[in-house]
């Protein structure tokens, strides 16, 4: 067992499934791993598991109401909060995961977890059926978009009889889990990057011709994606913004997903507050057509067709007006002049870096593993040779971190 939550304060939440029976086994295996923990349960969680053992486990007594004046004056609420490095729900139920995606403080478990700045991961646990509901689904994804961590849950035989997702996350594979992610965060903690926002856009674009077919072009959004995982890597709370067919990203990573050049644009700017650095890898569609048809274009007499074509916003452009992100970088996929293109593009947009290939070589860029970069700022320029594209995001990741740790001492 490696024992790297050591000095760690967790606090855990215990909310009325099934599976807190299994708590008192999670306590001591977070104790063994060097973790101080305190429980925190919910008033049903005491249908299914005694607040005595989970005491007896941990050490410290168990808390399970906002109203109680000996417990509030021994730890008050807000100290209790404050006490805790992370917040971990385990089992959490259908109930307290809509409770906490709606913001609601009506318990002492949901009030800590709205009054405490401490990362929190929750393990849901309930009837498959319940798991699978989209009512469910959309809370996840609502805590998920919020910074809480969703580990688990199982698939398997469960409790009622039924099989299939919302087994509760075994207590070892629980503690494995925290402890990755507490050796993930002691890793980048003196990074520059470290809780930094990083947005990313990645992928094409899809413009409408008529609801059948579409403009685009031949960007996987691998590329984006590597340097929004090298980010995340790196520290960085990294948000993604997907155009069509870009595959899902590894790691805690908010994901938004558009089709179109404008929903790109009003997704970034919705997300854009508090963004530190922004990396504009998507491959946006500079035109789309003036009035998509409502139905599908027949095939007509005539040789030749036209359409009028009218201009999508400039995301990165915008992104650099509004001067919020202290970095912005940019892509630039050019066929001729690339390095003299690129650089005209980056003083035109004010961008803070732009990174260019050349896509008029096959063997990458485009649909490729593989990718060959210059990155222009400022103060020089970077070439970085053929290699993959996850080795170049390394190493971008690792310039735009200097950039970005440049910008905060000017
Ligand atoms: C025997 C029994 C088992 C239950 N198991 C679960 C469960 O595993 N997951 C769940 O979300 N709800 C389960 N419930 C329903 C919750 O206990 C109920 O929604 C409750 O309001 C949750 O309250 P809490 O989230 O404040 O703890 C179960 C109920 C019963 C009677």
């Amino acid at each position: 067992m490696m024992s790297d939550l050591s000095e760690q304060h967790i606090l855990l939440g215990i909310s009325g499934g099934i599976a807190a029976y299994k708590t008192p086994i999670l306590v001591r295996r977070l104790v063994e791993a060097g973790a101080r923990v305190q429980v925190v349960m919910t008033a049903n969680a005491h249908k299914f598991v005694t607040a005595t053992s989970l005491q007896a486990v941990s050490g410290f007594p168990v808390r399970d109401n906002l109203w109680d004046p000996a417990a509030e004056a021994s730890m008050g609420h807000i100290e209790l909060a404050r006490w805790a490095d992370q917040i971990l729900i385990a089992p959490a139920s259908a109930s307290v995961i809509a409770r906490l995606a709606n913001g609601d403080a009506s318990d002492l478990l949901s009030t800590l977890c709205l009054a405490s700045p401490a990362p929190i991961s929750i393990a849901p646990a309930m009837n498959q059926q319940m798991f699978q509901h989209p009512a469910v689904q959309r809370n996840l994804a609502t805590l998920r978009g919020d910074g809480c961590r969703i580990i688990g849950p199982d698939s398997g035989d469960q409790a009622c009889g039924d099989q299939g997702p919302g087994r509760m996350t075994e207590p070892e594979d629980l503690v494995m889990a925290l402890t990755q992610q507490q050796l993930a965060t002691d890793a980048t903690s003196n990074t520059p990057l470290h809780g930094r926002k990083v947005m990313v856009t990645t992928g094409p674009t899809r413009e409408a011709i008529d609801p059948v077919r579409y403009i685009s072009n031949h960007s996987s959004g691998l590329q984006g994606l590597a340097i929004a995982e090298a980010a995340r890597r790196a520290g960085a709370n990294v948000i993604v913004i997907a155009g069509p067919g870009v595959p899902e990203a590894h790691g805690d990573i908010q994901r938004v997903d558009i089709t179109t050049a404008q929903q790109m644009h009003d997704e970034v700017h919705a997300h854009l507050a508090n963004t530190d650095v922004f990396i504009g890898v998507a491959a946006v569609a500079d035109y789309r057509p003036a009035n998509a048809a409502a139905q599908k274009i027949k095939r007509h007499k005539q040789d030749e067709m036209q359409f009028t074509l009218v201009q999508n916003p400039d995301i990165i452009g915008s992104v650099a007006q509004t001067g919020r992100a202290k970095v912005v970088v940019g892509f630039a996929a050019e066929t001729n002049d690339t390095l003299q293109n690129a650089r005209d593009k980056r003083t035109r947009k004010g961008l803070d870096a732009i990174v260019v290939n050349d896509v008029s070589d096959h063997s990458i860029g485009f649909n490729n593993s593989d990718n060959a970069v210059t990155l222009i700022h400022q103060q020089g320029e970077v070439e970085f040779a053929r290699q993959p594209k996850t080795a170049i995001a390394e190493k971008l990741v690792a310039q735009i971190t200097d950039l970005f740790a440049a910008s905060l001492v000017h």
